[in-house]
């Protein structure tokens, strides 16, 4: 049966590619609803964003919530150096169609609440690829959902591997520190996607050329989207692709033996400084801390690739 899954991004090209990757997948994926929050881009556009990919998938019948537009405490920080301006800026310079369809009434954290409680213990997973502002402010406003999840998949941190927006911090996590640390101590089943995995997950010339050769309604499109959100990790750290982050989560609902993980404990930190936003993870239980999030480790970024090729394809 497919698991029931929202999805709280802020696209951003990795998230847009995590949205079509859980639309293509329906006998695995029933994606009840986008709730957006403000990361990539100010809200206004991601939640636009999240319009376009829906969309161009022509599944406008998927409602988008528009969360919270900065983070609980500090000011926003923005990556239009890694997204572009409009957040989902293309190789070609074409964006992608305007939406017809509109945001829904209700704040993403208040839909939130309603549906994790209207819904059986144990039967929603919640996946975050943005910074955790709306996730938090739900647990505090509703702390009874937080054991009713089943899990919350989160792509953000960085365990072993240095920050991509301060030396020590990945950038879902520095957006939003405070929100971050409430959502890791907060006791949900957590799963955690950082860096140390998805840096393992390159969009190579050979895996591009492969999507931009699917045809269908997806594959040229998201060749052109990662056509440019390529261009600043290339250039940057002289790889051979950007790491493609956010399809990690969904990748893993589909098909968890892709990915190998530990559980261990971490805690954000939170102080001002050099380390603000940082992921500290127990790898070697060297504390007493009780493990508190499932850290993926390792995965197999051919079959990655090939899931996200195979499926693009049925769109
Ligand atoms: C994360 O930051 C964003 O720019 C991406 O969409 C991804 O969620 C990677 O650090
Ligand atoms: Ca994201």
């Amino acid at each position: 049966m497919a698991t029931k899954i929202i999805l709280d991004c802020d696209p951003g090209h990795d998230d847009a590619v995590a949205i079509l990757l859980a639309l293509a997948a329906p006998e695995s994926v029933d994606l009840l609803a986008l709730t957006v929050v403000g990361g990539n881009v100010p809200l206004k556009l991601t939640v636009n964003n999240a319009l376009r990919v829906l969309a161009l998938a022509q599944r406008e019948d998927i409602p988008v919530y528009a969360g919270c537009p900065r983070p609980l405490l500090r000011e926003m920080v923005t990556a239009e150096h890694v997204h572009g301006e409009s957040g989902l800026d293309t190789g070609s310079g074409k964006l992608l169609e305007m939406p017809k369809t509109t945001v829904a009434d209700l704040h993403a954290v208040n839909y939130l609440i309603e549906t994790i409680r209207g819904s059986a213990k144990n039967s929603i997973i919640l996946v975050a690829t943005g910074p955790l502002t709306n996730i938090a402010a739900a647990f505090a406003m509703a702390p009874d959902i937080i054991e009713r999840l089943d899990q919350l998949v989160i792509m953000g941190g960085a365990c072993h591997e240095p920050g991509n927006i301060t030396p020590a911090a990945e950038f879902n996590i520095y957006v939003d520190p405070h929100a971050a640390k409430a959502v890791f101590d907060s006791g949900v089943n957590l799963v955690v996607f950082a860096l140390d995995i998805t840096h393992q997950m390159l969009i190579t010339p050979a895996r591009l050329a492969a999507i931009a050769e699917l045809g269908g309604r997806a594959g040229a499109v998201v060749a052109d989207l990662l056509e440019f959100f390529n261009q600043y990790d290339m250039s940057k750290y002289g790889w051979s692709g950007a790491p493609l982050h956010d399809p990690c989560t969904i990748a893993y609902i589909i098909d968890r033996t892709i990915f190998t993980g530990r559980e261990m404990a971490v805690t954000v930190d939170i102080n001002d400084g050099p380390s603000l936003g940082r992921t500290v993870a127990d790898w070697y239980s060297v504390t007493d801390a009780k493990p508190n999030a499932m850290v993926i480790t390792d995965g197999d970024s051919d079959r990655f690739f090939g899931l996200i090729t195979e499926r693009l394809a049925t769109l």
